[in-house]
Order: C-alpha cells, then sequence, then structure tokens
C-alpha cells in the first residue's frame, strides 16, 4: 500500500488513533518519560522537504520533529533545486527516492503533490497545496481534542473557501463533529472536497452546515476558525477582499458563541483584517497551541507512514491498543 498523505482523508481508517498517539506521545515526551525521549523510530532515515511557498510552522515543526525522531531533516527551497526550471516533478520524485525516507512538499498547484506521490517509492506529505492542507488539520483537530475531551461539540469556519477549511471539515467530520462554514458567495471550497465531506459525515454522525452568513455559522458554536483573505499564490488578487467585508472574527461576532467558546487559526494571522487583536490575544484563543500541535501531530503522522511496527509499538506503551 503507498502510504502517503495528500489529504487529511487519506488516514480517514486511523485518524483518531493518530491524534491520540499525538497527545498521549506529547504528554510522555514532556515529562520526561526516557522511552519517549529515546523513540528513534527514523534513526538512519533523510526526511526531504521541499517548499515552494515561504513557511515558518511547517518548516520548523517538520525540522525539530524529524531530528527528535533520529531523522535527518533536509530542506530544499525551490531556487536552490532544479525542479521546476529545469526537472520535472516525476524526475525528481524517481531522484529523491533513491535517497530519502520521505519526502515533504509544499507547492501551489495541488496535481504536483500527487505527481510527486505517483513517482515516489517513499512515503510523501502534503505541506500544503492550493487545495488542501492535511498537517493543519491534523494539529487543529488533536488541539480541539486536548481542549475539548469527548465533549460533542460544534466546529464552525468563518472566511475563505480555502485550503485549509477543505482539511478541516474533512477531519471534523471524520471525528463525527457537527460543522458549520460561513463564505462569502463565490468563494466557496470546493464541490468535489464538500461531497466527500457530506459522504464521510453520513457515515460518522456529523451534520454539515454552509452559509454566507458568518453569524448563522457561529451561532451557538464552540469553535470558530478563520484564515486569511487572499492566501499565498493569490497575490494578484487584491480586490478578492472586498468580498469578504463582515467576515472578520472580532468579539461582536464571538457573542453569538457558546460561552464556551475557542478561537483557532492556522497562522500566520492578519491582525485587524480577518481577526482583531482582542481576539487573537484572548485567553479563549487557542491558536498557539495549535501551532505547537504542528510538531506532534506531524511526528505520529511520520512514524505511522514511514515506520507504522515503530508506531504500532509505541502506540501500545502510551496506552492506546
Ligand atoms: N500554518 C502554516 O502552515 O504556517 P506556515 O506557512 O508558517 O508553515
Ligand atoms: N490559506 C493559507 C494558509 C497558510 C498557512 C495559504 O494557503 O496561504
Amino acid at each position: 500500500m503507498d502510504r502517503h498523505l495528500l489529504a487529511i482523508d487519506d488516514v480517514s481508517e486511523d485518524f483518531e488513533t493518530i491524534l491520540r498517539w499525538a497527545i498521549a506521545f506529547k504528554s510522555s515526551w514532556k515529562s520526561g518519560n526516557e522511552v519517549a525521549l529515546n523513540f528513534m523510530p527514523l534513526d538512519t532515515l533523510t526526511v526531504g522537504s521541499i517548499y515552494e511557498k515561504p513557511s515558518t510552522r511547517t518548516r520548523v515543526s517538520f525540522e525539530v520533529g524529524i531530528s527528535r525522531l533520529g531523522g535527518q531533516p533536509l530542506t530544499l527551497l525551490k531556487n536552490d533545486i532544479q525542479l521546476g526550471s529545469s526537472e520535472s516533478v516525476s524526475d525528481t520524485a524517481q531522484v529523491l527516492s533513491r535517497f530519502l525516507g520521505a519526502m515533504t512538499y509544499r507547492c501551489f498547484a495541488h496535481a504536483d503533490v500527487v505527481e510527486l506521490a505517483k513517482h515516489a517509492t517513499v512515503p510523501v506529505l502534503n505541506a500544503l497545496s492550493d487545495k488542501h492542507h492535511p498537517c493543519q488539520a491534523a494539529a487543529d483537530l488533536m488541539t480541539v481534542l486536548e481542549h475539548f475531551g469527548d465533549e460533542k461539540i460544534t466546529l464552525a469556519w468563518v472566511g475563505d473557501g480555502n485550503n485549509v477549511l477543505h482539511d478541516y471539515m474533512l477531519a471534523s467530520v471524520m471525528l463525527g463533529y457537527d460543522f458549520k462554514y460561513a463564505t462569502p458567495k463565490g468563494y466557496e471550497p470546493d464541490e468535489d472536497v464538500v461531497k466527500r465531506a457530506q459522504e464521510i459525515a453520513s457515515t460518522t454522525d456529523a451534520s454539515i452546515f454552509s452559509t454566507n452568513d458568518p453569524i448563522e455559522a457561529v451561532k451557538d458554536a464552540n469553535v470558530v476558525y478563520t484564515d486569511v483573505f487572499i492566501s499565498m499564490g493569490e497575490e494578484h488578487l487584491k480586490d478578492k477582499v472586498e468580498a469578504f467585508d463582515g467576515f472578520q472574527v472580532n468579539m461582536d461576532l464571538i457573542q453569538h458563541m457558546d460561552e464556551n467558546w475557542a478561537f483557532m487559526h492556522c497562522l500566520p494571522a492578519h491582525r485587524g483584517d480577518e481577526v482583531t487583536d482582542e481576539v487573537m490575544d484572548h485567553e479563549n484563543s487557542i491558536v498557539f497551541d495549535q501551532a505547537e500541535n504542528r510538531m506532534w501531530a506531524q511526528m505520529s503522522l511520520l512514524v505511522y507512514l514511514i515506520n507504522p511496527d515503530a508506531w504500532e509499538a509505541m502506540g501500545e506503551f502510551i496506552g492506546l491498543t
């Protein structure tokens, strides 16, 4: 079986265990447990990460997480390698597979990470494409589980129908959460992703509600999540922001939520645009837990995809069956 992560529903079968592994491993590691601290399932492996776009969280969380698992991170910035200018994605995949234990790829066109995975003989993880951001969604739902435990809560999204929404919606319904989203007219999520999410929701007792009204989306919800209005690669679409009038997450919007509310953002945030300082810095904002969890969730995903035997063994040790 190909063990790739191109979109979060690629791991739908084991998703909850992947997150519970990450939560339990984080706790063991932070409490100084020797077995967790000495867990080196990526020993002797180099994991290469190709970036066509800038990154703070993804790059640092992969580099540190891979090192903590005994592997060697190798960051490959697009301007420093032959990919694109003089070498195809498929040739790059075949060459890098001879050296690396796995690859991560942040690209513009989602078709490129699909192509890399098609020709790679090692696991490929999508580190953000224009359509999906599965590593983000794993950290997001890990954070929701850590923060709310097993409570049956409602998750909401206010903003663009973009890559982050796609995987957040898929991941939420994979865990059985009711999900509501508001996007401006013309900026709805891709229909094929909504269809996939609806199919999953029908098997997990989750519901999906869509609207163009932010208040309707957040009404009585426990989590509101937003992202920038203009994603990387869309800088030429500056006029797009006009459609987002009324889509800022501020305290006026929050007052419609359940009193047990939390604010989430994948970051980087454009304070004053999609969110106010007051919400970002509120005690109910869990954005920095979310950012930290990028590393723990990716560590679980990396071991699951690269060394499943070690993942199972550590799962047993930290109390998962
Ligand atoms: N959230 C996220 O992917 O951040 P970076 O662009 O900094 O990696
Ligand atoms: N939607 C944003 C997410 C950044 C982490 C982008 O693609 O630029």
